[in-house]
């Protein structure tokens, strides 16, 4: 049998999505493949230009939510399962922590960080496997990270420590929901071409005193690829997790990073 993705019709909640990165990559990706989504952002603004371009595309709606704040979430879940009736398949994207090296990073910094790269997954992972127990639904959770909680990046201290925690959700709660049918994955994202990446060459070529365009062909000659990925090549690992192409795969933490990690295990 030729193999499809199945997600004609499919519910997915995608967060992160509201800024031309990767959420948005993501979302627009299960559009085309017939998904109905709700896409969700801190930034009302942005998810609303969101919205625009993707509305030729599908059913899709918005639901504004900051992934540090406990109310959003409970509300974004509620909302998500009002629209769509339920959810088959959940992709989790946050915001990028305050970057900079370890002795930078203050108390406060560790609660923020904190609770953006570690509370908020695991409380948005609660809420969605909930209502999919509640439905009986056989789901599939994705979580994004980075390739940094393999090998860590310089400069970068707060996501280095505090993402770490996604591969023991992931692994945690694989192993619980898989006898339920629900299925936990995660990637391992490395460099892809956003907002994001243009903040980190930013900060980079004013320590180092290079130009933007030199810290951009900095990283892409560290990657065996040649290239960053973009939103695309990202978005079609994120269906393959979120969609019955891996229907004997939980508990993993994809890498998708064009070869840059170089660690076994
Ligand atoms: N781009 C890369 O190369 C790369 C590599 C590894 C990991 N990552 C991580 O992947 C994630 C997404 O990256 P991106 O490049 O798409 O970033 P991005 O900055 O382009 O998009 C992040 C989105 O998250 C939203 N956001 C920020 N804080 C939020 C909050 N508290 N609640 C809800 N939404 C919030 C932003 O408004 C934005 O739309 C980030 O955590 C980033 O650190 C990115």
């Amino acid at each position: 049998m030729p193999m499809t993705s199945g997600l004609k019709n499919a519910r997915v909640l995608v967060t992160g999505a509201g800024g031309g990165g990767i959420g948005t990559g993501a979302a627009r990706k299960f559009l085309e493949e017939g998904a109905r989504v709700v896409v969700s952002d801190l930034n009302a603004k942005g998810l609303d230009s969101v919205l625009d371009l993707f509305k030729p595309l599908g059913e899709v709606h918005g639901v504004v939510c900051d992934l540090t704040q406990r109310k959003d979430m409970d509300n974004l879940v509620s909302e998500t399962v009002r629209i769509l009736g339920g959810i088959d398949t959940f992709v989790y994207v946050a915001g990028s922590p305050k970057p900079g090296i370890f002795m930078e990073q203050d108390y406060e910094d560790w609660e923020n960080g904190g609770r953006l790269l570690m509370v908020s997954p695991a409380y948005m992972a609660r809420r969605v496997a909930e209502q999919m127990l509640k439905s009986g639904t056989k789901g599939r959770l994705v979580f994004t990270s980075s390739f940094a909680i393999r090998e860590p990046i310089a400069n970068i201290a707060l996501s280095n420590v505090a993402r770490v925690s996604i591969y023991g959700l992931v692994r945690t709660l694989a192993r619980e929901l898989a006898p339920k049918g629900i299925r936990v994955n995660g990637i391992l994202q490395g460099y892809v071409k956003t907002a994001r990446i243009d903040q980190v060459a930013s900060d980079t070529s004013k320590r180092k005193g290079i130009t933007v365009e030199q810290a951009i062909a900095d990283i892409e000659k560290e990657i065996p690829m040649g290239h960053m990925a973009t939103t695309e090549e990202l978005a079609r690992s994120i269906i393959f997790l979120g969609s019955e192409m891996s229907e004997y795969v939980t508990g993993a933490m994809l890498p998708v990073d064009g070869g840059i990690l170089r660690s076994i295990g």
